[in-house]
């Protein structure tokens, strides 16, 4: 069995994100973890961390194998609060895996390519599968989630590779301990 968290990458009020990620699974959202700007003195790839709200994310984020990061695109990127979060750590994101669902005026896509840059940095192995949700055709009247049938597929092609490579990776981290 492998663990696979749901990262929900927006916080702002009224956001659509909570919609969308309850449609994929379990979800872990950042706005729970009050994370400042990141406030860590020392480079998170050392591990040594001074504040509690650091060592709580850095506990959630350890304990999973496998990521989804659920994106809005803000300004063609991932959002600042999800950039944000992903910077607070390092060693905990490594030799995972990740998939993406990404929502916007343009289904997500210049994020969710965004966050792949960020993911290599963090050695997260990220899977070719993903969904993009336009607020044209996956949301009624831009706010109200009514995904396209297809998107379904979408989002199980997508699980299949994080779960296959989430478990593979897993093997990998075990071997090296
Ligand atoms: C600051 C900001 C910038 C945005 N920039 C883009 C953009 O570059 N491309 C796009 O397709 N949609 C953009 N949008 C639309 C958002 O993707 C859309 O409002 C989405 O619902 C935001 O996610 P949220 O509701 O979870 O906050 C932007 C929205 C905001 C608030």
């Amino acid at each position: 069995m492998i663990r696979i968290a749901i990262i929900i990458g927006s916080t702002r009020p009224g956001r659509k994100a909570e919609a969308v990620a309850k449609w994929v699974y379990e979800i872990v959202d950042i706005k729970d973890f009050n994370l400042p700007l990141l406030d860590e003195p020392l480079s998170p790839i050392m591990g040594q961390y001074t504040h509690q709200h650091t060592k709580t994310w850095s506990a959630k984020i350890a304990s999973f194998d496998a990521y989804v990061f659920v994106t809005p695109e803000y300004n063609h990127a991932t959002s600042g609060a999800l950039k944000n979060a992903i910077d607070f750590l390092y060693n905990e994101w490594v030799n995972k895996a990740a998939g993406f669902v990404g929502y916007g005026g343009a289904g997500g896509a210049r994020a969710v390519e965004q966050l792949r840059l960020v993911m290599a940095e963090v050695q997260i192995a990220t899977v070719r599968n993903q969904a993009l949700l336009s607020l044209f055709t996956d949301f009624e009247n831009f706010s109200v989630f009514k995904p396209a049938p297809q998107q379904e597929k979408s989002v199980n092609a997508m699980l299949d590779q994080v779960i296959a490579w989430g478990s593979a990776l897993k093997t990998l981290r075990e071997k090296q301990k």
